[in-house]
């Protein structure tokens, strides 16, 4: 894994303090527009998602869904079973050694800043292993910080400073899907966070 957690970021590996950062800084309403705009998860969906964290993401995602999170941080998943264990499914897994049968059959797939912590090989085997357990139609939401001309300079900087070591341009993202998924877009939002900062949208379907 390409992910700094040494010295002050060590901290960020409680999963107390990791929600208590991302709430500062706005992430929790990233995730409710990204829910709302990209994800739009029906009733009776099976949506997984790699990387899930805490799993925050639960309190903007209808009741009904099937959800099933992946994550590297033991600490994180004990958080998510503890306070949304009757929601989903939770497991402590690399998600670049998990294999297509691994990753349960679902309509909507969601990377929300994973990404660019994975090197190429393994982002690019997460998004075959994803790709094959969609659902035909099925959709693949990743979202991550990004380089992009002309963005403020304060992002720039907050980004190059991200525990994530694999942080890319639009077509950088777009590249780790191209080999799989025709259907593809992607869209910067600088206005996701309360400070300066530059997502990339990725919505992928099969
Ligand atoms: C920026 S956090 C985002 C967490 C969550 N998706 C959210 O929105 O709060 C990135 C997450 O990716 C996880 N992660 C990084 N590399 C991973 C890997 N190889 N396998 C599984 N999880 C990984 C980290 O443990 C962390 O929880």
């Amino acid at each position: 894994m390409a992910q700094i957690t040494s010295g002050i970021r060590s901290i960020l590996s409680h999963p107390i303090a990791y929600d208590g950062l991302q709430g500062a800084l706005g992430v929790t309403n990233a995730r409710r527009t990204v829910c709302e705009e990209y994800i739009k998860a029906s009733e009776g969906q099976v949506v997984v998602d790699v990387g899930c964290g805490t799993a925050e993401i639960l309190k903007f995602l209808p009741g009904s869904i099937q959800y099933f999170g992946f994550d590297l941080s033991q600490s994180y998943i004990d958080s998510a079973q503890r306070r949304f264990g009757d929601r989903g499914t939770f497991r402590c897994a690399d998600v670049t050694a998990l294999s297509a049968n691994e990753i349960p059959p679902c309509q909507v797939a969601v990377s929300f800043g994973v990404l660019h912590h994975l090197d190429d090989d393994g982002a690019r085997h997460l998004i075959e292993g994803l790709y094959d357990r969609l659902a035909p139609g099925g959709r693949l939401i990743t979202v991550d910080p990004a380089f992009v001309p002309g963005q403020a300079r304060i992002a720039r900087e907050l980004i190059k400073r991200d525990r994530g070591q694999n942080v890319r341009n639009c077509e950088g993202y777009l590249d780790l899907v191209s080999p799989r998924f025709q259907q593809r877009g992607i869209e910067p939002r600088h206005d996701l966070l309360r400070v300066p900062y530059t997502y990339a949208v990725m919505t992928c379907v099969r």
